[in-house]
């Protein structure tokens, strides 16, 4: 991309600094500041980095007041009707739609490397069968550093890319084995002759006891969601997952690093936080309280599912959800489903509300996932282990992405200091 030769005038205190600005492919022009402390002697302060680009990035682009993502260029609308999450996890590794031959190609490694080291196993015996999933996803995926460690060399570009298939290949299993744990079932080994989606769904809900067919209506859901959650620009675990990395961290504590990150409440926990809510809720009748719980500033509740950093327009990925959520329960046979009603009855009175309109709050990716979730007989305690699979696809993407840059440096945020200045140590018969 031509280097712009635009530049931004920053003068203070009789100093005046010229900031280069750099034209991205989209989205907003940036301020490169990399060299404003060395000219000007400050730091920018931002915390929550709302105005601030912490890297440069080909992977995902989102214009949050359309209501687009994009992956590679690609509409997540199109590739969520038209392509499946494989085939979208080549699109975020590799930069572009795969051959018929490559994505065979592609299929064929990820699914043979579904199976865990069968030591792995002993891990979970460690664990309370009350763990909470995502206690023991963090924990295993960890410990993968401890098994495989001919992929760590991240200097090696062979080994990075191992590592890259290992954690997309083995995170299913071991949220899988998660579930399976903290409902006293045996562990369920992968098959290599079913899908990614299929296989994840049999690794949760089959048994021993008996054959078990996987319902393609709920491997298209499964796919689908998988597809929808892959990658979303610099989010909060993303950046988790990239700061980590940016020390030569391990591939494998790097993603864990970031299922840490997604569990909270405010990113990745929310679809479960989303259900309960919903559930709690309970009828329509009641949503008018919540609606004023949400907007009463004394009042820590939020409407879960709801608002968004970037996005100030629907989120691309809850409208279909939203369609996904009537198709998955019709064809389920799952009618009036009264979660599903207060869902959109709750949708319909917030964006009629000055409150959501004025600030710009519309669905998010996490507020109708939990309803297909939930009828396709995950607890809620799953939801967010499931979005920490899909993502995965996605931290690893970035981590290539960042890893593979020779200009990469560790990432070493500055401060605004405001504690006490230099004072002398006070003997404790003085104080
Ligand atoms: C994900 O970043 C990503 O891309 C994340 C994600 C991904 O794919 O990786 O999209 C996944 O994390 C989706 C978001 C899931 N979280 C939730 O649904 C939890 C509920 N939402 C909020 O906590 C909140 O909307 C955030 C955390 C999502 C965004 O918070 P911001 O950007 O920091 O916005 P803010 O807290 O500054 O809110 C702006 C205003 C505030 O009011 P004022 O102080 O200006 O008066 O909007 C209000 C907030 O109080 N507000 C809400 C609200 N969300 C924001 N009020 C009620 N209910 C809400 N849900």
């Amino acid at each position: 991309m031509a280097e712009s030769t635009k530049t931004a005038t920053l003068s203070f205190e009789g100093k005046t600094v010229d900031l280069p600005i750099r034209t991205p492919t989209a989205g907003p022009d940036v301020v490169d500041i990399s060299k404003l402390y060395a000219q000007g002697g400050v730091f920018t302060h931002d915390p929550g980095y709302t105005s601030t680009s912490s890297c440069e990035s080909k992977i995902t682009f989102i214009d949050g007041d359309k209501g687009e993502l994009l992956h590679r260029g690609y509409p997540i609308d199109q590739l969520a009707q038209k392509s499946h999450y494989l085939e979208v996890c080549y699109l975020l590794l590799y930069g572009d739609l795969p051959t018929a031959a490559e994505l065979e190609d592609f299929e064929s490694r990820v699914t043979n490397h579904t199976m865990v080291h069968e030591q792995m196993h002993n891990f979970f015996r460690g664990f309370r069968r009350d763990a909470h999933p995502m206690a023991t996803l963090v924990g295993v995926v960890g410990a993968m550093s401890a098994f495989y460690h001919d992929s760590t060399d991240i200097s090696d570009p062979w080994q990075r890319e191992v590592a890259s298939i290992r954690m997309i290949a083995k995170v299913p299993t071991i949220a899988a084995m998660a579930y399976k744990y903290s409902i006293g079932q045996p562990f369920v080994y992968p098959r290599n002759d079913i899908d990614y989606a299929a296989n994840f769904l049999r690794m949760c809900f089959a048994v021993p006891a008996e054959d078990y067919e996987v319902d393609p209506i709920m491997a298209r859901a499964m796919d689908r969601i998988f597809t929808l959650h892959a990658d979303h620009e610099q989010n909060a675990s993303t950046s988790t997952v990239r700061l980590a990395s940016s020390s030569g961290a391990n591939p494998f504590a790097c993603i864990a690093a970031g299922i840490a990150c997604l569990w909270g409440p405010a990113h990745g926990g929310a679809n479960q936080a989303c259900l309960e809510m919903l559930r709690e809720i309970g009828t329509p009748d009641r949503i008018p309280e919540f609606i004023a719980r949400a907007k009463d500033k004394d009042d820590p509740f939020r409407l879960m599912g709801f608002g968004h950093r970037v996005y100030k327009n629907f989120d691309p990925r809850a409208k279909v959800m939203k369609q996904s959520a009537d198709e998955v329960l019709d064809l389920m046979g799952i009618h009036d489903n009264p979660t599903l009603q207060v869902a959109k009855e709750l949708e319909r009175i917030a964006l009629e509300d000055e409150y959501f309109v004025d600030k710009k709050l519309y669905p998010n990716v996490d507020f109708y996932s939990g309803i297909i979730l939930d009828a396709m007989g995950f607890p809620t305690s799953m939801f967010t282990p499931i979005f920490a699979v899909s993502r995965t696809v996605g931290w690893v993407s970035q981590w290539k992405e960042m890893i593979s840059d020779p200009a990469m440096k560790i990432g070493r945020p500055r401060q605004l200091y405001t504690g006490h200045t230099r004072r002398d140590y006070v003997d404790v018969e003085n104080r």
